[in-house]
């Protein structure tokens, strides 16, 4: 390594002006101070107390848990995965001072000379496009559902089926075989001649956020070869710093970045309309690459492969990025392997419901009818149509009975325009009669048919069959606080179903009415499927519960008032007799 490149004057000045308590604190949060040294979470291997430590007075850092240790510039180096010159470069740039000369301006021109490289090639690919060469790729795009204007947008484009032909368009534009080796673009055969690193593949530039083109990820369109084929590691490139499709997502007004697995679920997802999709370039997620997104956002959605291998490596994803204190939440996509193939089956607006959380629950119950008959045999499928029909008119929301509608249909073979039909007619029906009813008697519809499970209060009531119903269609619910004890209910039947679910819920046990026929009369099995039935919002379930746990508790004031009133004058009489 050619640390002597730099003074040493000016190695010495650069680290009294970069000082490493500093410098560390914006990586690692350092706690309190023991002896002189202070400590923190080691950021370089994963620990649950602090064995990391940093000295102000010797300006070092040392972990005594994994070994890593040495000045402020070593620790950028190993931080930012640096070089030497590289780590010198960045604290020059974070201490305000000026490179020396000739260091500065060698490296920088060959940097800016590999960029403008990759950029040239990067509009070769693109314009192959246009071309016969580019035949196999536009037909291959056309096959997987990416438009024209999404390549544009990304500057997609094709790597000929030939050994030189980005070579030989590169040096009429005056590069050398040498640059053109050491961007990756070329490789040495056998016989000691070059040729082109892509060959018959559909290129994705990977761009940094500054807008530079800093390497490329092809993917083979047909025949042999590795299915994915990325820049090697170059003075301009390095996978594990940089994250595919952070240039578009970095603008987005979505609030969150969207982790997916690969190129073309990015692709896929921006065309759909979410345009913070990024990828790790086939790499597992880096602490780097976590860093870089949390400079854009504090939300991370992940939408890894539906796979093992998904949610394996979503899990290690989400220990990265809960150390930065990034929010994040995984995205379960049932039914499809992963977002590219999610959102062609399912569309766009399913999609929007998985991240929004409300998905799920509708999907759990449509699960749930389904799974109670035989969908081969023709008389049992028109008694699941109905039954899920039933469910479909009471969704509030249009999008979501639309897109129901769909996923139903499909799964009976029926025409979805005939079922969106009759949903839409049992709906009008069913919101005539819930006007009618609730004007004719507010009350009545709420009573059970039972006579001993008569409400007393059922005003409270009916919040209480809300509590119920919402935490059994989204059993995420428990773990909010706030929730009441089954004293606060007026009903006994209700406080009973209420607490044998919050039980079963709080030990992770299913809550399927099958299971708690177990544990409840079957009077209140009936009571409790009978109130599931009833209308209720998902879209913001965790809202509905809170005003549901309000009504509750002010029905109880204003019942209880009465009763300490009654209290007070019973003592009274007492006290005259
Ligand atoms: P996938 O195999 O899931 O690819 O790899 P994909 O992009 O989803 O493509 P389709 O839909 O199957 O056609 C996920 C990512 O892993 C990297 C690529 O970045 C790819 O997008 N990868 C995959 C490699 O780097 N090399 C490989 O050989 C395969
Ligand atoms: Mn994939």
């Amino acid at each position: 390594m050619i640390k002597t490149a730099f003074p040493d004057t000016f190695i010495n000045e650069l680290v009294a002006r970069n000082d490493i308590v500093d410098v560390v604190s914006s990586y690692v949060r350092l706690g309190k101070k023991s002896g002189s040294n202070m400590f923190g979470l080691c950021p370089f291997h994963s620990e649950k107390t602090p064995s990391f430590s940093v000295s102000p007075d010797k300006q070092i850092y040392h972990c005594f848990g994994c070994g890593k240790g040495g000045g402020v510039i070593s620790f950028i180096m190993e931080i930012e995965n640096l070089s030497f010159p590289e780590a010198v470069a960045f604290l020059a740039r974070r201490a305000n001072m000026p490179l020396p000369e000739q260091e500065n301006d060698r490296e920088s021109k060959k940097r800016a000379r590999m960029l403008a490289l990759n950029r040239d090639a990067a509009r070769f690919f693109y314009d192959q496009l246009s071309t016969p060469a580019g035949d196999k790729a536009r037909a291959y795009m056309a096959g997987r559902g990416i438009s024209k204007a999404t390549a544009t947008n990304f500057g997609l484009g094709c790597a000929p089926d030939e050994w030189s032909s980005l070579e030989k368009a590169m040096r009429e534009k005056g590069y050398t075989d040498y640059e053109l080796y050491d961007a990756g673009l070329i490789k040495k055969g056998k016989n000691g001649g070059y040729y082109d690193t892509f060959r018959n593949r559909l290129m994705f530039p990977v761009i940094d956020v500054r807008g530079n083109v800093i390497g490329f990820s092809g993917r083979l369109l047909d025949g042999e070869g590795p299915k994915y084929l990325n820049s090697p590691e170059t003075l301009v490139f390095n996978k594990g710093s940089n994250l595919f499709a952070l240039n578009l997502a970095k603008k987005s007004k979505s609030g969150y970045i969207l982790l997916s697995e690969g190129n073309i679920d990015v692709v896929s997802l921006h065309q759909a309309g979410f345009d913070s999709a990024v990828a790790s370039l086939g790499t597992s997620l880096t602490p780097e690459q976590a860093r870089l997104i949390s400079r854009y956002t504090s939300q991370v959605i992940i939408a890894y492969d539906n796979d093992g291998a998904g949610q394996k490596a979503a899990q290690r994803a989400i220990g990265i990025l809960e150390k930065l204190d990034l929010k994040v939440k995984v995205l379960q996509m049932s039914g499809a392997k992963d977002p590219d193939e999610f959102i062609k089956l399912k569309g766009p607006e399913a999609f929007q419901m998985l991240i929004e959380g409300s998905e799920n629950q509708v999907e759990y119950r449509l699960g749930q009818i389904a799974k109670k008959y035989d969908l081969s045999s023709d008389a049992q499928k028109v008694d699941y149509l109905k039954e899920a029909e039933d469910l479909l008119a009471r969704l509030p929301n249009a999008a979501e009975r639309e897109v129901y509608c769909r996923r139903v249909a499909a799964d009976a073979g029926i025409s979805a325009d005939v079922l969106i039909g009759e949903v839409k007619a049992r709906r009008s029906r069913l919101l005539k009669r819930t006007a009618a009813a609730s004007r004719s008697s507010p009350e009545k519809q709420t009573q059970p048919v039972e006579r001993q499970y008569r409400y007393s209060d059922p005003a409270s009531a009916v919040a209480e069959e809300g509590v119920i119903r919402l935490l059994y269609l989204d059993p995420a619910l428990i773990r909010r606080g706030g929730l009441p004890t089954k004293e606060a209910f007026s009903s006994p039947v209700l406080g009973h179903i209420y607490e044998v679910l919050c039980r079963r819920l709080r030990e992770g046990l299913s809550v399927s009415a099958d299971v708690l026929g177990g544990e409840l009369e079957s009077g209140e099995i009936a009571l409790l499927v009978d109130l599931l039935q009833k209308p209720e919002t998902l879209s913001n379930s965790a809202k509905a519960l809170d005003d549901y746990i309000n009504r509750i508790d002010r029905r109880r004031r204003e019942t209880t008032e009465g009763d300490d009133l009654l209290q007070i004058l019973e003592e009274r009489r007492k006290e005259l007799k």
